[in-house]
């Protein structure tokens, strides 16, 4: 992916900024749950205040399909933002709209507006090319800071910056590209990625693309079954794939022949009844009896999967080992937690429950980068190009490079 344009790059004093952030929080009873994704753009909002930017704010939140559900409005989000920000933050109860020109139109050098959320409008999903015209209505320059949502091709990562010139990344963004594209084009090696969560066909795109990249792929999560019965094992009453295990098997092969060591869990932690796991206990892979299911890796695993993460350069890990949620089967996704902040390595995590287990731990702060991102950093690491970052403009440089080679 070609170096996009920075919000440093671009004059922005006075004029009004329509900053796509991803603000898709939890919200519980009113109050915003976990704040990660308000604070991870503070560098782009304060950069936009101190240099005299009239910043409006736009975000979605959950998925309302075009509807204006309460339970959905961001006016939480404005709240919380405002307490961290530690500023006024104004709140508009639309997106678009007389009332929304207005406020943008009143708006001082520094202040900023937060627009109620873009999905209560169909047009925001399906890329409405006159949705898309009433948003940029209200500014004169886009930034794009919302990682998180950049593999939409939505009216607001994609429609707007068609229309606002310049349109460029915010820091979340290009801090999430830059560790990101480092890790995949350039990483220090030995490169580990350490895959988890439900489903391999949720996977498939992204273990194909990492299979050509990393040295040491370790699986783990209820995917690891598919590969297990793949190599013969009996696995219970473990989540299992069967349409997937020929492409599971087609991945051990492939790790083969490439070199790649390919480490699945040597025990894991099995109950009769996810819900009343009473019953939980370890077993080695080969002793699951068949009125049970795997829900965590074992401690084995996580010694082996240590071993691999400490000798590592870089780590990327992506999915949670086991059911972290309950109690009895969080140990093995904490454990790669702890392992993967302790190694040395050029550490970056993804998804929901893998930073969820680094934040319980609070080691944070010991990991090179956490991505903001679930879906975005998965299609990432997969090679794809994200249409919300496609349609910013091209770095300086990289323009002129490009016009040179094409002279060429
Ligand atoms: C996310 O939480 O992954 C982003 O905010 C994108 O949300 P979406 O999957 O509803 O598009």
């Amino acid at each position: 992916m070609k170096p996009r344009k920075t919000i440093r790059e671009i004059e922005v004093d006075g004029r009004r900024v329509f900053v796509r952030v991803d603000f898709n929080v939890p919200v519980e009873n009113g109050e915003v749950t976990n704040d990660k994704r308000i604070r991870a753009t503070i560098p782009t909002i304060n950069y936009l205040k101190e240099h005299g930017a009239r910043i409006i704010l736009a975000s979605h939140l959950g998925r309302p399909k075009g509807e204006r559900k309460p339970e959905f409005s961001l006016a939480p989000v404005a709240k919380r933002a405002e307490e961290i920000l530690g500023t006024p933050v104004k709140f508009v109860e639309d997106c678009i709209g007389p009332e929304v020109e207005k406020a943008a139109a009143e708006l001082e050098n520094g202040e900023i507006l937060l627009l109620e959320n873009l999905r209560f409008h169909k047009g925001e999903t399906k890329n409405d090319p006159e949705f898309a015209r009433a948003l940029a209505k209200s500014a004169e320059l886009y930034v794009n800071d919302a990682f998180g949502t950049a593999h939409r091709a939505h009216a607001s990562t994609v429609g707007v910056p068609a229309l606002l010139k310049p349109a460029v990344a915010g820091f979340l963004i290009e801090a999430e590209l830059k560790y990101l594209g480092e890790a995949l084009s350039n990483p220090k090696r030995p490169f580990v990625a350490i895959l988890g969560g439900a489903k391999v066909s949720d996977k498939i795109p992204v273990i194909e693309s990492l299979l050509e990249k990393v040295d040491a792929l370790l699986i783990g999560g209820g995917m690891a079954f598919t590969f297990l019965k793949a190599q013969g094992y009996d696995v219970g009453r473990s989540l299992l794939e069967e349409d997937q295990i020929e492409m599971a098997r087609g991945f051990l092969k492939k790790a083969k022949e490439r070199r790649v060591k390919l480490l699945l869990p040597v025990d894991v932690v099995v109950a009769s009844d996810m819900k009343n796991p009473e019953d939980a206990r370890t077993v080695p892979i080969d002793t699951i009896l068949s009125d049970q299911a795997g829900y965590d890796i074992g401690v084995e695993t996580v010694h082996r999967f240590g071993d691999v993460i400490r000798e590592a350069g870089t780590v990327v890990w992506n999915g949670p080992m086991g059911v972290f949620e309950k109690e009895q089967f969080a140990s093995g996704t904490l454990g790669i937690a702890q392992a993967v902040a302790t190694s040395s390595a050029v550490s970056i995590v993804g998804g929901g429950d893998s930073v969820a287990a680094v934040s319980r731990l609070q080691l944070e702060n010991r990991l090179t980068h956490v991505s903001t991102g679930g879906g975005a950093t998965i299609e990432f690491l997969e090679g794809k190009e994200l249409p919300g970052v496609a349609a910013l403009d091209e770095a300086e440089s990289s323009a002129r490079e490009a016009a040179v080679e094409g002279a060429a």
